[in-house]
């Protein structure tokens, strides 16, 4: 079995912040979990490079908007391998490869596609029209980016949507393509209902950094056209043997952030669609990352540099707070405060002293070596199949702290003193055959903990060693 598991392409504009960390690590854990169960994976990443904003943020620091992308493509593909995430595929929106291929894709699109005037509301932020009724009900300025719309009227080729639109309907209301979580469904098929044909390119004049459309010198296809189909360009399409990439990309499973989901369910089907491809069978849309309720923003000071919180407590303490304290699904914040509490008293109470304390018992009671055969329980796999990330977090944790109490009531070092030293071995070889049972849960979670944990209790060779240092030092 295979699966494509893909992430969405962030804006190359600047550094990668708290947010982009989402994206990754929910397909990243996906991927250890299935590849754990036997299924290959591809995970595909890449960088947004064109538009608007990338070529106003090259002017403004003086450099090309090539120049630009390529430093920030790289620090991005620095900061996946900080965050322990492994993908196969890796694509750059300004890749020659990319641009050719999505050229291939525009043609193919012919007959779903029409010129025509665009006379409206604009907003430069989010690189988008808006519609009368949007800019009425938002006083004429973006709510997001906080700035006035503009009057535009301009030249642009359209993408037919009205004729793909009971497809699409039909597609998520059967579950051929689910939309996670299922609420933001019916979000998708309200917007579905009104939803116009798509603008899907810019005048050179207005968008100078861009992939050309082709024969036609004087247009350039709109950011996100050139950014969705990324997903099918790191496969190869179209270029690929035909039935290699419909196997993958019959597979897929995308992770996207609830602000885009828009643009994947209703844009992106209506592409795939119109070059007879599949959809994917899954877009999965996680919350935003907050603190204490609200956007983070450089004005209200509230920015957490993601690499502030790797550099000080180690990338398996950032995995540990994404992936269980930011809910999968609903906004979830991140502060230092509420960071530290779970670090302090959950990694390293709960987790680092257990290992600690069943390590020393062992060793004490010349315990050398246990017997442990991984599996999986039922509910875990469960959760984890349907894709409730901090769910399944939440039951292994559940099931650590139950394994806390366990070694509480047992008191394996009163033992020897109550005259049942004969019961010691089995008793350890109990309480630690279930602490790899749930270290084996965590391995997606935390990859390189469960790789230690192993390390200690002599599963990769050796016998049980009590560590020198805490896996997770209290700070
Ligand atoms: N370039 C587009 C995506 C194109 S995909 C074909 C884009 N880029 S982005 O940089 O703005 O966002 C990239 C991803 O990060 C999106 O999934 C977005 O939802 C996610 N996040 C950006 N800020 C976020 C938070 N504060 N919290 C969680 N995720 C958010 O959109």
């Amino acid at each position: 079995m295979k699966k494509y598991l893909t992430t969405a392409i962030p804006y190359a504009n600047g550094a990668p912040h708290i947010g982009h960390a989402l994206d990754y690590l929910l397909a990243d854990v996906y991927r250890r979990f299935l590849t754990m169960t036997g299924t290959e994976v591809r995970l595909s990443a890449g960088t947004d490079e064109h538009g608007s904003k990338i070529y106003n943020k090259a002017m403004e620091l003086g450099v090309t908007p090539q120049e630009l992308v390529d430093k920030n493509a790289a620090d991005f593909k620095s900061f996946i391998d900080e965050l322990e995430v492994k993908y196969t595929d890796f694509v750059r929106t300004t890749d020659t490869a990319h641009m050719k291929r999505c050229q291939e894709i525009w043609r193919k699109l012919q007959p779903h596609i029409y010129k025509s005037r665009y006379e409206g509301w604009y907003c430069s932020g989010c690189e988008g029209f808006v519609s009368d009724s949007d800019c009425a009900n938002n006083d004429g300025v973006c709510p997001d980016h906080k700035k006035p719309y503009e009057r535009l009227s301009e030249e642009n080729y359209y993408l037919r949507i009205s004729g793909f639109k009971n497809e699409i309907r039909e597609a998520i209301t059967s579950g051929k393509m689910r939309i996670l979580p299922e609420f933001r469904a019916n979000e998708v098929l309200n917007l579905l209902e009104n939803a116009p044909d798509v603008s899907i390119s810019r005048p050179k004049s207005s968008l100078k950094w861009g992939v050309e459309v082709p024969d036609d010198e004087n247009q350039v296809m709109y950011v996100w056209i050139d950014a969705l189909v990324n997903y099918l360009t790191v496969l190869g399409y179209p270029d690929a043997p035909e039935a290699d990439f419909k196997e993958l990309w019959g597979s897929a499973v995308q992770f996207v952030g609830k602000d885009i989901l828009r643009f994947h369910a209703i844009i992106w089907p209506a592409i795939l669609l119109g070059l007879g491809l599949e959809l994917p069978k899954v877009i999965h849309s996680h919350g935003h990352v907050l603190a204490n309720g609200t956007k983070m923003s450089k004005s209200l000071g509230n920015v957490v540099a993601p690499r502030d919180v790797i550099v000080k407590y180690g990338t398996e303490a950032f995995r540990y707070y994404f992936l269980r304290h930011i809910d999968t699904f609903a906004d979830s914040d991140f502060t230092w405060e509420k960071f530290e509490a779970a670090y302090n008293g959950e990694l390293a109470n709960d987790y680092g002293n257990l290992v600690q304390r069943l390590a020393n018992l062992a060793v004490k009671n010349g315990v050398s070596r246990v017997d442990f055969q991984p599996v999986l329980p039922t509910e875990y796999v469960k959760i984890m199949n349907e894709m409730r990330f901090s769910d399944g977090f939440d039951y292994v944790w559940g099931r650590v702290q139950a394994l806390n109490q366990e070694i509480d009531q047992k008191k394996p070092w009163a033992m020897k003193k109550e005259g049942r030293e004969a019961e010691i071995p089995a008793v350890m070889q109990d309480l630690i055959s279930t602490l790899l049972e749930v270290n084996y849960m965590l391995a997606p979670f935390l990859p390189k903990t469960y790789e230690k944990v192993e390390e200690v209790f002599g599963i990769r060779g050796g016998e049980i060693r009590v560590p020198e240092t805490p896996l997770f030092p209290k700070n």
